[in-house]
């Protein structure tokens, strides 16, 4: 590729996150998306998906089982011009670290609220995550077309509740009540749809009206319009008004209102959303920031993925491309073991069809990788020199229990499946020593992940295992003396562990234990993740 078609390729990417709380509709708009974006044909509705059908985005079967998307997989479809990657990321509250990884490949990320809840939960701890990063933030009120809290109110929340200043980008038309269409203010008209029978499986009629056209009269009714000018005269006195240089910076969010379910507003969402976030950008790295239509090739590891099909016993790397283009064939250095690997294939994903080869890959695209086992979440890729990006940071674990199994005999897939799913970012595994050999310890964030665990267990690798619920509730890394480590350790509450590199933990029964120790023991260094040089080589 010359270095023109690189930069005019990087120009029309865009690679974002979707976030949101536990059924606010996330499903139901990345299907849209899909739709819109011809990537699919028809939307099923959520609950004719969940009997019959699945999202294209659930892969395992548990997953279906629970109709919750659990593991974050990538959506690749092009749109107008732009090359769009959506990074589909779990809706339940056990699985937000996969969501938090997989913000770390984006370039920014859809926040998507219901209009009844406004900010809950889950959009609170993920929004902070974005902000960390200045993600530009872009916010899509669903279900409007329910009667929900006052649009302006609902604004006004957000602002107090995350910090963040927002603008009207659309706001809702109702007649008697019903959602008939949009107000769109960057072009000053009203956006009317009509009404479809197929409960949103395609996309609706829309037709564009000036304020003062008859059809919006008739859809309205005079009274109807009198108040959307009203409506519109307050957003433009007391709402806040448009900068596009603080979204980019991620201080500003544009605000669209609309319903997934019947696709108001979702293509003036989408097009407004595409024609302000940004392609990919120079990326921080030790070496300094890289430019991404630099045309050396580089990228890192945001997710791997064990066993995505049954039928190959291999797993994918997820890798986000930081500069140049995917070369494959090329020798990339692997920054944590100064390791060389030649670039395989990419896979392309949607949805469970698998094997074609990804047409270029380059900054700001997802290619998934077969692995063998030489790549980790966090991992830095480049070819022809050594880049580390930041590490991908992980959520420390809250919830520990030991794997007990009955059958001594398959104690070596336990172990494989183990580090299998370690490696994968689902566990963390660790080992306490005992005079019969270090009995492992998993370390989870959420409990669902445990019974994720089990169910991986059995159904790929044959074991059926049990597990006992240890009674400690946070982990730390330790570095200093030995026999201070094993001090803290031995007291009440404490256990001392090992990690599969055999970097040594303490597990502690509370965060007030965990804190006492941090402030009295002041020779040891406690660390939220595994600290560079401890690992046992
Ligand atoms: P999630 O992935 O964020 O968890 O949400 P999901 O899309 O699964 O949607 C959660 C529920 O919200 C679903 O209802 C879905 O139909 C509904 N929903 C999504 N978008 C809209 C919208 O724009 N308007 C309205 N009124 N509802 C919406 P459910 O009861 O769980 O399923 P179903 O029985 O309706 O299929």
């Amino acid at each position: 590729m010359t270095p023109n078609a690189l930069a005019g390729e990087i120009a029309r990417r865009r690679t974002f996150a979707i976030i949101s709380h536990p059924d606010a509709g996330k499903t139901t708009l990345t299907e849209k998306l899909l739709l819109y974006g011809g990537a699919i044909r028809s939307a099923g509705s959520v609950k004719s998906r969940r009997s019959d059908r699945h999202a294209t985005s659930d892969w395992l079967d548990m997953e279906q089982e629970r109709g919750i998307s659990i593991t974050a997989s990538v959506l690749h479809f092009d749109y107008e011009g732009f090359r769009i990657n959506l990074l589909d990321t779990p809706g339940h509250q056990d699985f937000s670290e996969d969501t938090y990884r997989a913000l770390t490949a984006a370039d920014s990320a859809i926040m998507l609220l219901d209009n009844r809840k406004g900010v809950e939960a889950q959009t609170r701890k993920l929004f902070s995550v974005c902000k960390k990063r200045r993600l530009p933030i872009f916010t899509f009120v669903n279900k409007c077309d329910r009667i929900g809290t006052d649009p302006l109110g609902l604004l006004d929340d957000v602002q107090a509740e995350l910090g963040i200043d927002c603008f009207v980008s659309t706001w809702p038309v109702r007649h008697d009540g019903q959602l008939v269409g949009v107000w769109d203010r960057g072009r000053s008209c009203v956006r009317l749809y009509e009404r479809t029978d197929d409960h949103g499986s395609s996309r609706p009629a829309a037709t564009v009206h000036t304020m003062d056209a008859p059809e919006v009269e008739e859809a309205l009714g005079r009274e109807g319009v009198e108040r959307l000018r009203e409506e519109v005269e307050l957003i433009e006195i007391a709402g806040t008004e448009p900068d596009f240089d603080a979204v980019l910076r991620g201080e500003s969010s544009p605000v669209c209102f609309g319903s997934a379910l019947t696709n108001y507003g979702v293509d003036v969402f989408l097009e407004r959303f595409l024609s302000i976030a940004p392609p990919p950008a120079a990326r921080e790295s030790e070496e300094g920031p890289v430019d991404p239509a630099d045309e050396a090739f580089s990228g890192f590891v945001f997710k791997v993925q064990a066993n995505m099909d049954a039928r190959h016993r291999d797993r994918v790397a997820f890798l986000r491309v930081c500069s140049g283009a995917y070369d494959e064939g090329a020798e990339a250095v692997v920054s944590r073991t100064g390791r060389t690997i030649r670039l395989a294939q990419p896979q392309e994903f949607l949805a469970r069809e698998r094997g074609h080869a990804a047409n270029e890959a380059v900054a700001g695209d997802v290619v998934g990788l077969l692995d063998r086992g030489n790549l980790r979440v966090g991992d830095s890729l480049a070819v022809g020199r050594s880049i580390e990006y930041p590490g991908v940071p992980r959520f420390s674990p809250e919830h520990f229990a030991q794997i007990r199994m009955d059958e001594a005999l398959k104690r070596k897939h336990l172990d494989r499946g183990l580090r299998h799913l370690a490696e994968e970012g689902t566990i963390l595994l660790l080992f306490a020593p005992s005079i019969t050999g270090p009995v492992p310890i998993v370390g989870a964030v959420g409990v669902l992940q445990f019974d994720v665990l089990l169910d991986r267990l059995e159904r790929e690798y044959g074991v059926q295992a049990r597990l006992e619920r240890l009674p400690f509730h946070c982990a730390r890394w330790v570095t200093g003396p030995e026999a201070v480590i094993d001090k803290v350790a031995n007291a009440y509450g404490r256990r001392r562990v090992e990690d599969a590199d055999g970097a040594t933990l303490i597990l502690f029964d509370n965060e007030w234990t965990l804190q006492r120790s941090v402030e009295e023991e002041k020779e040891l260094t406690f660390h939220d993740v595994q600290p560079r040089g401890v690992a046992r080589a």
